[in-house]
C-alpha cells in the first residue's frame, strides 16, 4: 500500500487536509467492449459489480453524511462534506452510465439488485425521521453504525483507488481506455477525499468498538457484493452463458490476479485489517494525494469536462 508522499518543489499537500472539489466528467461508451479487459471475462465482472453497487451505494454515503452535518460545527470539515457530496454525486451519475450503456447494450440487466437497492434509499430518509422522533438516542447510534460502516468503505475506495492508478499492467493488457479513465478518475478522488467521512464520524462522537464491529459487516458486504456481483454477472454474459462453474471462475479469477488485471480480494479485503483497525488510524496515513493530483492532471474525462489544475 502505498504511503503519502510529497513531492518535491511544489507546495506540501495538506494529507489531512486536501482541498475537495467535485469535476465534471463525461464518458462515451461507444465503443467500449463487453469484455473490456480483452480476453478476461472474470476480471471485467469483478470489476463490473462495482458498477452495480457504487449509484446506490453512494447516494446512501450521501445520505449519512447530510444527516451528520447539522451536527457539526468545524467550519473546514463542513466545506470538506460539501466537496464531498458533490464528489460522490458525480460518481454515481458515471457509474450508471456504464449499467445503462455497456451492460444493457449487452443483454445484461441488474435492475433487480439496482431497484431493490434504490428502494432502500428512498425509504431511508423517512425511517430515520421516525427513529429521531421515537427514540433519539437509537437514531444516534444508528447513524454513527451507519457512519462507521461508510467510513470502512471508503478505506476501502482509497486503496483500490491507489491500486489502480499505480497499477500499469492494465495498461499493458489493453484495458479499455475509457474505461480505465472512469476507475482511475473515481479512484483518485476518492484518495483526495478519503479522511471525510472517517472525521464526520469522529465529530458525531463515533467511538473505536463501533469502528470494528462496522468494519466486520462491511468486509462481509464486500466480499457478497464482489463474489456474488460477479457470479451474476458471468450468469447473464452471453458469450459465456451456462459455462459458469465455481471451480472454473476461481481458476480464471487466480490467473486474473496472476496477470495483475484485479487484486487479490482476499488479501486486500483482510490484509487491511491491521491497519485499518489500528485504534490510532487515520485514513490520511495510508494513498497518496500528490499521486491521485498528477493522475488528475492527465484524466481525458477530467479535461474534457474542463478540470485545469493551474
Ligand atoms: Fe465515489
Ligand atoms: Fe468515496
Amino acid at each position: 500500500m502505498t504511503r503519502p508522499q510529497v513531492s518535491g518543489g511544489a507546495a506540501p499537500i495538506d494529507e489531512r487536509h486536501p482541498p475537495i472539489k467535485p469535476r465534471r466528467v463525461s464518458f462515451d461508451w461507444s465503443r467500449t467492449p463487453l469484455h473490456w479487459v480483452p480476453n478476461d471475462p472474470v476480471a471485467t465482472h469483478i470489476i463490473n459489480s462495482f458498477h452495480i453497487v457504487l449509484p446506490e451505494g453512494e447516494k446512501w454515503f450521501i445520505q449519512c453524511v447530510k444527516d451528520a452535518r447539522p451536527h457539526i460545527r468545524d467550519e473546514r470539515l463542513l466545506e470538506e462534506i460539501k466537496g464531498f457530496i458533490g464528489q460522490e454525486m458525480v460518481h454515481a451519475r458515471s457509474h450508471q452510465g456504464v449499467l445503462d450503456q455497456i451492460l444493457e447494450r449487452n443483454g445484461i440487466d441488474v435492475s433487480k439488485i439496482t431497484d431493490a437497492a434504490g428502494r432502500g434509499n428512498a425509504e431511508r430518509p423517512a425511517q430515520m425521521a421516525a427513529l429521531k422522533e421515537r427514540n433519539p438516542r437509537a437514531w444516534r447510534r444508528r447513524l454513527r453504525f451507519e457512519l462507521a460502516a461508510v467510513a470502512s468503505i471508503e478505506h476501502y475506495t482509497a486503496v483500490l483507488g491507489q491500486w489502480i492508478m499505480d497499477n500499469d499492467r492494465l495498461d499493458k493488457a489493453g484495458v479499455d481506455p475509457t474505461m480505465l479513465d472512469l476507475l482511475r478518475w473515481h479512484g483518485a478522488e476518492e484518495v483526495e477525499h478519503r479522511s471525510v467521512v472517517f472525521d464526520v464520524y469522529k465529530a458525531v462522537g463515533g467511538r473505536y468498538p463501533t469502528r470494528v464491529a462496522a468494519w466486520v459487516v462491511s468486509l462481509f458486504f464486500l466480499y457478497w457484493a464482489l463474489i456474488g456481483g460477479s457470479l451474476y454477472l458471468l450468469k447473464q454474459d452471453p458469450t459465456i452463458k451456462g459455462r459458469v462453474s465455481p471451480l472454473r471462475v476461481y481458476r480464471s479469477y487466480r490467473r486474473s490476479v496472476r496477470l495483475g488485471h484485479v487484486p487479490g480480494i482476499f488479501r486486500l479485503l483482510l490484509g487491511e485489517a491491521p491497519v485499518y483497525l489500528r485504534p490510532d488510524h487515520h485514513p490520511s496515513k495510508v494513498c497518496s494525494t500528490p499521486r491521485a493530483l498528477e493522475y488528475l492532471m492527465q484524466s481525458p474525462a477530467a479535461k474534457a469536462g474542463g478540470y485545469d489544475p493551474y
